[in-house]
């Protein structure tokens, strides 16, 4: 017997139509257990769709998915039990300290300890310093690290992560580039959404384009780059470097010349 251990998300043929809008028009793929899977798309692609229909929030109109092998149509229950889902704005309490909206998630969850897990995930995401402060005063950076760290309360094994950085500054992305790094180092599966190549790039195992309701490339970074003919290679590994130059400009080891003249910014390698 070949036994093979099931995606820990597949998608099958998906559509999704809102009234005459049809979103998607037979979406597939498959996300391995503990990878991390980039879903690449432009304003209105439909990503947001895509993840609601996988933590069982929308239903599909044809089309089937299973998360952690349970149907997202059939055992909607059961999916949610194995997800975790961080929207695209961050949901956590401003009111609360970062430490409180923790133990408040934990305690909500019935988890013994609830003070201990809110301590090792403030620890995991840096937030030691900042655990008792209104989340109010947090940099963007912060919450999302923090809405992070609260989704993961209970363990999920797949974790639905929506357009995590979108409107960070490149510092604050970067944090956020290293929390989830971390987290698919520790077993976690992760779907991510994304507009931005040079965030896929970052994190993905595996990168899936999604353009006209349809999945049109599916592959890691090295295959996808080979599809691209050469001129669009080039585009696409320019990209990243107006962080590059951000840096290089802002400097990265704490240089605060406020002018920001203190370096040229001509120097290039
Ligand atoms: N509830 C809705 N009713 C009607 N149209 C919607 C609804 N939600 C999303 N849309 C439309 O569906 C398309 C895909 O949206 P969305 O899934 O949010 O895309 P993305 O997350 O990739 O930006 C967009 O054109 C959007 O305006
Ligand atoms: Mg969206």
């Amino acid at each position: 017997m070949t036994t093979h251990q099931a995606p820990a998300i597949h998608v099958q043929g998906l559509e999704k139509s809102y009234n005459k809008l049809e979103v998607l028009r037979g979406v597939d793929f498959e996300v391995e257990r503990g990878s991390i899977f980039a879903l690449l798309g432009s304003n209105g692609a439909g990503k947001t769709t895509l993840v609601k229909i996988l933590s069982t929030l929308l239903k599909a109109n044809s089309g089937a998915a299973w998360v952690n092998g349970f149907d997202v149509a059939a055992q909607p229950g059961d999916v949610r039990e194995s997800i975790s889902l961080t929207g695209q704005f961050a949901a956590v309490d401003e009111i609360l300290s970062g430490r409180e909206n923790l133990v408040l998630i934990a305690k909500l969850r019935h988890l013994q300890d609830a003070e201990q897990i809110a301590d090792n995930l403030l620890e995991r995401f840096s937030l030691t310093d900042a655990a008792g402060r209104k989340v109010s005063t947090y940099s963007g950076g912060m919450r999302r690290r923090l809405d992070i760290a609260m989704s993961l309360i209970g363990n999920p094994p797949v974790v639905f992560l929506d357009e995590p950085t979108t409107g960070l500054d490149p510092q604050s992305r970067v944090e956020v580039w290293q929390a989830v790094a971390e987290l698919a180092g520790q077993g976690t599966t992760v779907l991510l959404t994304t507009q931005y190549l040079e965030e896929a790039e970052q994190l993905a195992d595996r990168i899936a384009i999604l353009h006209k309701g349809r999945i049109i490339v599916d592959g890691t970074l090295a295959e996808l780059k080979q599809l691209l003919p050469p001129a669009e290679v080039e585009y696409v590994e320019k990209q990243p470097s107006l962080e590059d130059i951000f840096f290089a400009l802002v400097g990265d080891a704490g240089d605060n010349d406020p002018t920001g003249t203190g370096r040229n910014p001509a120097r290039t390698n």
